[in-house]
């Protein structure tokens, strides 16, 4: 009797333990699933997460700006006038007028002397030369005189206007003591109030837009001109005159009445700097339009379009001071002017560190 009892205990007990070890088992089994399942939904979600915070990174409004495009110098108010004397605010004010509206007094129906091409120094030197990075002349007053590796000379400010007159205008040097020179540099002067002597302003000027690493392109140029600049510019690059017939409404980009090859935008890399930030119209530094390698590659395009000559034989005395995108040789490197005028630059500038 008690052995029986003793067998049945046995069997009670294994039968128990095996169920036992067969529960703890598909218990861990379990455990083991709802584990994993955790740790997928853990890596799934954090995925997302990551996701989203990248996503919620490019859109976030509060980015490091650039600092080339903040507090930027900024042309003094009009009121400011009242402590000029009335001959002097007459002048400025005069001057002010003849670098807008240039081609009225010395283009080629101009009415004090034919002396230019009919484009207005405005065209280029934007908002009458107070346009942040749109060529304006906040530097001028107080950086001039300087030397000018150009010429070889120190220059003062009649001569650098009269570059302009010479080269963007393709037309004739205005004479020093006429009252439109002087007009011309009491307002320069004007623009320079409050600029420290020898400092050039931030926003000064024309941006320097960083080298491609390939070539300029006239070919991709020439897609970006006919989508964002044949409309107003034309597809001769001639512009198209104003009613007046004595300036233009747009200016022309090429062609015979365009700046002559001696024009400082007649550089590829002041170009593309110019109408990054200022093109199409109505385009500024806070909001540019063309990627920079669309500006290159338009640059390289109108660059290389029939312009009118210059004789250049007198510029850049000491020939290893030419910049690197100057594109007439002799050079003191061996590039050819081919790459001096459309790049690759960085064998260039690497040459002459
Ligand atoms: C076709 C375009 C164009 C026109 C038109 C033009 N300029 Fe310029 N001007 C330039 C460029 C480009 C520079 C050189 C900018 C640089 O090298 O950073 C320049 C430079 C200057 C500078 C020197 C600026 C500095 O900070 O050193 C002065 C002054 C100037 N121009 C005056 C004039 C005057 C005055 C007129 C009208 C008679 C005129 N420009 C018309 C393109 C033009
Ligand atoms: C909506 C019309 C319009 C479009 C589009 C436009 N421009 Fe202009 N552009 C102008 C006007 C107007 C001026 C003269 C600005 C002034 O006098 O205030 C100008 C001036 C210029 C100048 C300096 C003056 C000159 O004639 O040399 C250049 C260079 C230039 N534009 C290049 C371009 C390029 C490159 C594009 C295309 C990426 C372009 N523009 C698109 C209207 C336009």
């Amino acid at each position: 009797m008690y052995s029986k009892f003793k067998l049945f205990l046995f069997y009670l007990l294994t039968a128990d333990l095996k169920s036992t070890y067969s529960t703890i088992l598909s218990g861990f089994i379990a455990l083991l699933i709802v584990f994993i399942f955790v740790l997928v939904g853990i890596f799934i979600y954090t995925k997302s997460a990551i996701k989203q915070v990248d996503s919620i990174k490019k859109t976030e409004v509060f980015q490091v700006p650039d600092s080339n495009f903040t507090h930027v110098w900024t042309a003094p108010s009009d009121w400011r006038m009242m402590y000029l004397t009335d001959s002097q605010k007459e002048l400025v004010l005069y001057g002010r007028e003849l670098i807008a509206h240039t081609s009225d007094y010395l283009g080629p129906k101009g009415s004090v002397r034919f002396m230019s091409n009919g484009m207005n120094c405005q065209n280029c030197h934007l908002n009458a030369g107070t346009q942040p990075w749109g060529n304006n002349y906040f530097a001028v007053e107080s950086t001039y005189p300087k030397f000018r590796a150009r010429s070889g000379t120190n220059e003062n400010q009649i001569k650098r206007v009269n570059d302009c007159f010479e080269r963007s205008l393709n037309g004739l040097a205005l004479d020093s003591t006429s009252r439109e020179m002087r007009a011309i540099l009491a307002y320069i002067k004007w623009l320079g109030t409050d600029v420290e002597k020898k400092v050039a302003p931030k926003g000064s000027g024309i941006y320097k837009l960083k080298l491609m690493k390939r070539a300029s392109d006239p070919k991709k140029g020439e897609a970006v001109y006919l989508a964002k600049c044949q409309s107003c510019h034309q597809a001769d690059g001639a512009g198209i005159l104003a009613a007046t017939g004595k300036s233009y409404t747009y200016p022309p980009l090429w062609g015979k009445n365009s700046y002559n090859v001696g024009a400082g935008l007649f550089r590829i890399s002041n170009f593309a700097g110019y109408v990054k930030y200022n093109m199409p119209q109505g385009t500024t530094y806070e909001k540019p339009q063309l990627s920079d390698e669309e500006a290159w590659d338009v640059a390289a395009y109108v660059n290389s379009m029939p312009r009118p000559a210059k004789d250049l034989s007198r510029d850049w005395p000491d020939i290893s001071k030419k910049p690197f995108d100057h594109p007439f040789g002799p050079y003191t490197d061996s590039f050819s002017e081919n790459q001096h005028k459309y790049g690759p630059y960085g064998p260039i500038k690497e040459f002459y560190k």
